[in-house]
């Protein structure tokens, strides 16, 4: 038996029941559906479909079918179709006839729409917490570690030198721009569908606006069948997430890098790694191997889902029904990843020792190319000059700051006693006090930002 079987001969078979049910999937929209219910039996009464005793008794029995479940007592049965559903039946069963009528003027198309694009307001506002999270702890850490001074990387070879707080903030400000994304996501799901029937508008003149208001709206869907059909909020949140996959894996990878013996910049804490089941000496730093590889479910639930959404003419039909499992499980890969990522940055140890036997004369070069521009050499001849420079030191085995001041005469007149100056790693840093730089004013001010970003609360 089904709530739609007036016009059917027979039950549908069971294995059309199990692929058509949604209830595995969408029971986690239950407190979205009581609340849209809940909201929809008050326009109903003001609209005087509904008595003010029968409206009473639906909202009673919503609120202790909620209790039940917070309570962890509520057993869905998995004969139900979907939440919709299963929440519509288990309220008849404890009114009575009122519990039939609360489906008046309203449809499931409307209402999952209305159900889902709270949910996904919710959980993106949880993940947008969670990246907050992980600024903190970069920030924290940036402060802890202003005065290290690490080789910077291009191409994965070592480039210029740069304090490990301007490595740290760069994170800081790349998530935010993805809870701008984010917010972005947030505001187009914040348009109400309810009060769109299954796809003309609702034969009953309820007040969309107060229900939009009470159901934590900003705005009304403008037409009704726009309101049925579109998903792509849906695809907006998983471009966000996927966004956010994309971004950790890539400081992930950084990190895993640097927890090699070969680099050994950072260690995990051991409650973030996990060991081998063969190597007894092996400590390995899953939780980021995990945080970049659970990127590619981000990104393949945004496919996932816009491949099925590009065949769907209007207005509504049954495979959209498959917006919510890639979101979920987008929200939870992208939350959790975000968690483990600022634990792990927390808790982490800086080998600030190793990373300072690490740095390499070499990373001078520029700094020594620069010198020359400022004694008015023409920078294509400097960087010629110090590229043989290099190319000396490197034929002989020799540190570019072990040439005394008569051999790197030998190669340009243009330098002067001063020129040794140049191989001291703190005016390295300070030579790059421009604004972004690593320069340890600009970092102190991006730090300051970085705070101020951190310590903003959401509208
Ligand atoms: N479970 C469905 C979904 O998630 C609810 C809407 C069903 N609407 C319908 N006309 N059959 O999309």
């Amino acid at each position: 038996m089904t709530m739609w079987d007036g016009r059917f001969g027979t039950s549908p078979s069971k294995l059309m029941h199990e692929f058509n049910a949604s209830l595995p999937v969408d029971q986690v929209l239950i407190e979205e559906d009581i609340a849209g219910s809940i909201a929809w039996a008050g326009a109903l009464s003001r609209a005087r479909v509904l008595t003010a005793a029968e409206t009473k008794r639906i909202v009673r029995g919503l609120r202790r079918i909620r209790d039940q479940y917070r309570q962890g007592k509520l057993r869905l049965r998995t004969t139900d179709e979907d939440i919709h559903m299963a929440v519509e039946r288990m309220l008849t069963g404890m009114i009575g006839k009122a519990g039939e009528k609360l489906h008046t003027g309203r449809s499931r198309n409307d209402q999952v729409a209305t159900d889902f694009r709270m949910f996904v307001m919710r959980a993106l506002r949880e993940v947008h917490a969670s990246a907050g999270l992980l600024q903190k702890a970069l920030v924290r850490r940036a402060e802890r570690d202003k005065a290290v001074i690490a080789p910077g990387y291009t191409h994965l070879q070592q480039a210029q030198p740069v304090s490990l707080a301007h490595y740290w903030l760069s994170f800081v400000f790349a998530l935010e721009r993805e809870k701008d994304r984010l917010d972005h996501a947030i505001r187009t799901a914040d348009v109400m569908p309810l009060g769109s029937g299954a796809l003309a508008g609702s034969g009953f003149s309820v007040d969309r606006r107060a229900l939009a208001k009470k159901l934590g709206f900003s705005r009304v869907c403008e037409n009704s069948m726009d309101a049925v059909a579109s998903r792509d909020f849906v695809m907006e949140a998983l471009a966000a997430l996927a966004s956010f996959g994309v971004l950790l894996s890539r400081y992930a990878d950084d990190l895993i890098i640097w927890s090699s013996a070969e680099f050994g910049f950072v260690e995990l804490d051991d409650a973030w790694s996990t060991g081998s089941s063969m190597m007894p000496q092996k400590k390995n730093p899953d939780s980021l191997e995990l945080i970049r590889g659970k990127a590619g479910r981000c990104i393949g639930n945004f496919t996932r889902f816009a491949s099925t959404l590009k065949g769907v003419g209007l207005a509504y039909y049954k495979d959209l029904q498959e917006d919510k499992e890639p979101l979920i499980d987008s929200v939870t890969t992208a939350g959790m990843s975000l968690e483990v990522f600022a634990e792990a940055v927390r808790s982490c140890t800086v080998n600030r020792k190793r990373i300072a036997h690490r740095l390499d004369s070499f990373l001078f070069a520029t700094d020594l190319a620069d010198y020359l521009v400022r004694k008015k050499v023409p920078f294509r001849t400097a960087h010629k000059v110090v590229g043989k420079i290099v190319a000396h030191c490197i034929a002989r085995g020799a540190a570019l700051d072990s040439l005394s001041f008569k051999e790197l005469r030998g190669f340009s007149r243009a330098f002067s006693q001063d020129v040794l100056e140049i191989f001291s790693w703190p005016r390295a840093l300070a030579a790059r006090n421009v604004e972004g730089g690593t320069g340890m004013r600009s970092v102190t001010a991006q730090l300051r930002t970085a705070k101020g970003l951190v310590a903003r609360k959401r509208k």
